[in-house]
């Protein structure tokens, strides 16, 4: 018999995309991924080389469970070059990946009969944790025809007295929207006067392709310090999202929370892992320059290619690495009637692996990721059109 709190928890939707993906192609069958929450590249060499030092010096036992300080301050200078802003490395905890990051938040921070405010379409993790905690997740909606921008007047309405907390993800995964400076400045403010926590999921945050400012870290710091928890990792913009390693920057009080949540249940994150966060938070930052330039490439490409076949529409989105198109119209020609069953027919009959929008919170779009090969996207969208014309041809023919 599971505890209650399991009825209250769903499996990951993007993890069973990959696992189904990964069990054909262990079959030998040609799948193309573009399902895929992660970088393609390879961490740099740089960082492995600090990781393999790290094992050749013995650098193996337990560290402190928030973090090596080395790794700490470097979490303080990497946001002080970036951000312009100062904090000291009591602020920071090291965690495993920014998933743990988040779920500390959502431990320390929430519980039964609190209401934490988060947008749609959403990354799941964040209103799973919100559930896990006890609390209540409030979705607000954004809306595909304008890029799915996150406005701050829905989120400020749906603040009531059991408001706790507002979860805000930019650039967002699955839409690749930004919330502009001035509506994180509106929201931070609203709930600097109210005592309302703001957890900012900015994994993404070096994932940025226009130049507009997008300096949240900075807003958050100056508006509402004592109530901002600030989520990020070395995962997406060193491509090390197998290394696990996170932060979570936060008032002392809430670290201290945060750590003993983790003194008491996954301890520190891989004392090599932290050595090799070091060496990417301090060294060179060229490569990720050049994996950003590469993924603004492809997705101008993919962008395109997508709208050879008008049924398929999006606005073109300003960070992370996913289009999350409207493939409300393509459903009926292809015989299906969700995208849950279009995403499922793509997979099985023409070998291409996505997620749809319903893992999301949001029926009717699929998220295609270009975290893969330019090759590998104009294959995969090629089997999309060709699957869609296919069906039709067949359903017309019948
Ligand atoms: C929006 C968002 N936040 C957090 C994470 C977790 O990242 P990590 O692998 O560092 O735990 C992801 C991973 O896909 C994500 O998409």
């Amino acid at each position: 018999m599971l505890s209650g709190r399991m009825a209250r928890v769903a499996p990951s939707p993007t993890l069973r995309v990959t696992a189904e993906a990964d069990r054909l192609r262990r079959q030998g069958i040609d799948v193309v991924d573009l399902g895929a929450g992660e970088p393609d590249f390879a961490t740099p060499e740089h960082i492995k080389a600090a990781a393999r030092h790290a094992i050749d010096t013995n650098f193996t036992k337990y560290t402190p469970s928030a973090g090596i300080m080395e790794l700490r301050d470097a979490i303080c200078a990497r946001y002080r070059a970036d951000y312009g802003v100062d904090f000291r490395a009591d602020a920071t905890i090291v965690t495993a990946g920014a998933k743990q990051a988040l779920y500390n938040a959502a431990m320390a921070l929430f519980e039964e009969g609190d209401e934490v405010i988060t947008h749609a379409p959403y990354w799941p993790t964040i209103p799973e944790q919100v559930k896990l905690a006890g609390a209540t997740p409030v979705i607000v909606q954004t809306h595909g025809e304008d890029g799915f921008q996150i406005h701050a007047q829905p989120i400020l309405d749906a603040i009531t007295a059991r408001t706790k907390g507002i979860v805000i993800n930019s650039p967002c995964n699955p839409t690749g929207a930004l919330i502009a400076e001035e509506a994180m400045t509106a929201i931070a403010d609203v709930a600097a006067r109210r005592g309302i926590w703001i957890v900012a999921d900015v994994t993404y945050e070096k994932l940025l392709y226009d130049t507009t400012p997008h300096n949240l870290v900075k807003i958050l710091l100056e508006r509402n310090r004592d109530r901002s928890v600030i989520c990020s990792a070395a995962s997406k913009a060193y491509a090390m999202t197998g290394w696990r390693c996170g932060w979570a920057i936060a008032p002392a009080g809430a670290i201290t929370a945060f750590n003993a949540i983790q003194g008491h249940s996954t301890s520190n994150v891989s004392s090599i892992t932290q050595k090799a966060a070091v060496a990417a938070l301090s060294g060179p930052q060229e490569s990720v320059t050049m994996m950003l330039n590469e993924y603004r490439t492809r997705r101008d490409r993919v962008w395109e290619w997508l709208r050879e076949d008008p049924r398929f529409t999006c606005l073109k989105p300003r960070g992370a690495f996913y289009l999350f198109p409207n493939c409300v119209d393509a459903l009926e020609p292809a015989g299906v009637r969700t995208s849950a069953e279009f995403a499922e027919a793509l997979l099985n009959q023409a070998r291409v692996a996505l997620t749809a929008g319903e893992g999301f919170d949001a029926p009717g779009f699929i998220r295609i990721s270009y975290a893969t090969s330019l090759d590998r996207l104009r294959e995969g969208v090629t089997r999309i059109h060709e699957f869609v014309a296919r069906r039709e041809r067949g359903r017309v023919s019948a």
